[in-house]
């Protein structure tokens, strides 16, 4: 049975792009077949992330409308053979209700294991619709105040009135401001929500859009929520260790100085 994953926040720019293409990958790896929907139909970057620009001929927003079949619009990715693509082009009043796009998506879980979903920023229409088609969603979010309370919102939307499977990805940790009690760890912000923590990914440099298959520990800490998303376990990376005790604060010093 395929499994319909979407990828939301309530703050923008938190890592749901970034994570919905590593977790794809990831998901691809480890041998499921696999398709990320970019469900933003106006500011589209999901094929930049997932290294597949470039090579799109009809869109998510093609298929609702019927111009298109489904298969038609799938990219495969270059990252993997079992990895897909169902792209958004740029465009303005590009919109669409909930049951057309229901209906890609439920013909899509025909063929691959897995279904992920990347929202657009915000609570709007876009949110809506992609929180239609699914039935369990990853909140992305920061360790900051606001990213936390916005996703309390989120949290509080996706499970009203239905049954969905929440879990939270922690993205950006700093683990030497989480070993020193600057920003909230990934077990204080579970509790915060009450919502179960599927990832930590640290921040990291080297994950960017436009290069954003993530190696290094980066890359780690993504092979971990997949795992997690495929067990259903909670192994979480550990961005903390390396800064605590005596070592660690001197690393953590270093680490404000540079
Ligand atoms: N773990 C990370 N470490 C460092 N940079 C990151 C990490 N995750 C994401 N980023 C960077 O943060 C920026 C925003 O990421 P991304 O586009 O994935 O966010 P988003 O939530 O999809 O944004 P939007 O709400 O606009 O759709 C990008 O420049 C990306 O490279
Ligand atoms: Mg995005």
């Amino acid at each position: 049975m395929s499994r319909k994953i979407v990828i939301t926040s309530g703050k923008g720019g938190v890592g749901k792009t970034t994570v919905t293409a590593n977790l794809a990958y990831r998901l691809a790896a480890a041998g499921e077949r696999v398709v990320a929907v970019d469900g933003d139909l106006g500011l589209n970057n999901l094929d930049v992330a997932m290294g597949a620009e470039g090579s799109i001929a009809y869109d998510l927003f093609d298929c609702m409308d019927g111009r298109c079949r489904v298969k038609q619009a799938l990219v495969q990715s270059p990252w993997h053979k079992n990895l897909f693509l169902l792209p958004a082009k740029f465009g303005k009043n590009r919109s669409g209700d909930a049951r057309s796009m229901s209906g890609v998506i439920t013909e899509l879980g025909r063929t691959f294991d897995y279904v992920l979903l990347d929202c657009p920023a915000g609570i709007d229409e876009g949110f809506r619709r992609a929180v239609t088609c699914a039935e369990e969603a990853l909140v992305v979010i920061t360790p900051h105040v606001s990213a936390i309370r916005d996703a309390d919102k989120v949290v509080g939307l996706l499970t009203e009135g239905r049954s969905m499977g929440v879990g939270l990805v922690v993205n950006k940790m700093r683990g030497d401001l989480a070993a020193s009690g600057d920003v909230l760890g990934a077990n204080e912000i579970a509790s915060l929500l009450k919502v179960r923590v599927a990832g930590v990914i640290p921040e990291d440099d080297r994950i960017t859009v436009g290069l954003s298959l993530a190696l290094g520990g980066g890359g780690r800490a993504f092979k971990l929520l997949a795992d997690n998303v495929r067990s259903g376990r909670g192994r979480l990376y550990d961005c903390e260790s390396r800064y605590t005790g005596f070592l660690g604060s001197i690393r953590r010093k270093l680490k404000r100085i540079l």
